[in-house]
């Protein structure tokens, strides 16, 4: 079971990797234009390149940016070479429904020996398949189920059980995390991996019920300090 953290900020990753809870990052190019990180393939790069640097061995995924199949893979081969730990993200299909790019998948991680998040999944059927067509990790996107009316931790557990009884290697990243809740919950129910966006993380640990009675245990150790003295 492993924490990551979904984000593109640069602050955040060192922050969360100096306190030592996270075990890697995933990214697209939603999260990265939220993130502020504008200037074109040159700054997915200069930030990729620092990510990855920084939480190294622990891996990046980094998404492709197009869906021509030939461009993916040119991409794809591209993002390899940045560093050793970035993951290559590949969206499950086209906006179409194209299904080139499953191919693109299993031609990466057998052809190119290059590790591939398919992403952009909203049920366990396409999980198992991804897992099939030989992806590392294969992502659901919790919140998005949820969003749509089914209970996303039902995909999970049926995705879960469905690799487990194959023996197939691919691990399942959760993400589209909406509420604190979400993470130990999703774990809970088959998550190999969730990924949490920042403020998430931080709900995760901040309580309003702990901020009280340190604040008691400050006061507290005052006086007596003072009494002390006395
Ligand atoms: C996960 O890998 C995705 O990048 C991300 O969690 C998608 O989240 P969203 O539904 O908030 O866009």
């Amino acid at each position: 079971m492993a924490i990551f953290l979904d984000t593109g900020k640069i602050e955040d990753v060192e922050m969360y990797m100096r306190m030592g809870v996270i075990r890697g990052v995933t990214t697209n190019p939603t999260i990265l234009l939220k993130s502020g990180i504008t200037g074109g393939k040159a700054m997915i790069k200069q930030t990729s390149v620092e990510i990855a640097h920084i939480i190294s061995p622990y891996p990046l995924s980094v998404e492709v940016t197009t869906n021509d199949p030939l461009k993916m893979v040119e991409q794809a081969r591209e993002y390899a070479q940045w560093a050793k730990n970035i993951i290559v993200k590949i969206t499950v299909h086209g906006p179409q429904g194209e299904l080139e790019n499953f191919e693109v998948v299993h031609q990466l991680e057998t052809k190119y020996d290059i590790r591939v998040n398919l992403t952009a999944m909203m049920s366990a059927q396409q999980c198992l398949l991804g897992a099939l067509a030989g992806a590392t990790y294969v992502s659901l996107f919790g919140g998005r189920v949820n969003n749509m009316g089914y209970n996303c931790v039902e995909e999970i557990r049926k995705a879960r059980k469905v690799l487990d009884d194959q023996h197939l290697q691919a691990k399942i990243i959760v993400g589209s995390t909406r509420e604190v809740l979400n993470v130990i919950e999703w774990l809970e129910a088959g998550a190999h991996i969730v990924t949490v966006v920042p403020e998430l993380l931080r709900g995760m640990i901040v309580h309003p019920y702990s901020k009280e009675t340190v604040q008691m245990f400050l006061e507290d150790a005052k006086k007596a300090e003072e009494k002390l003295k006395t």
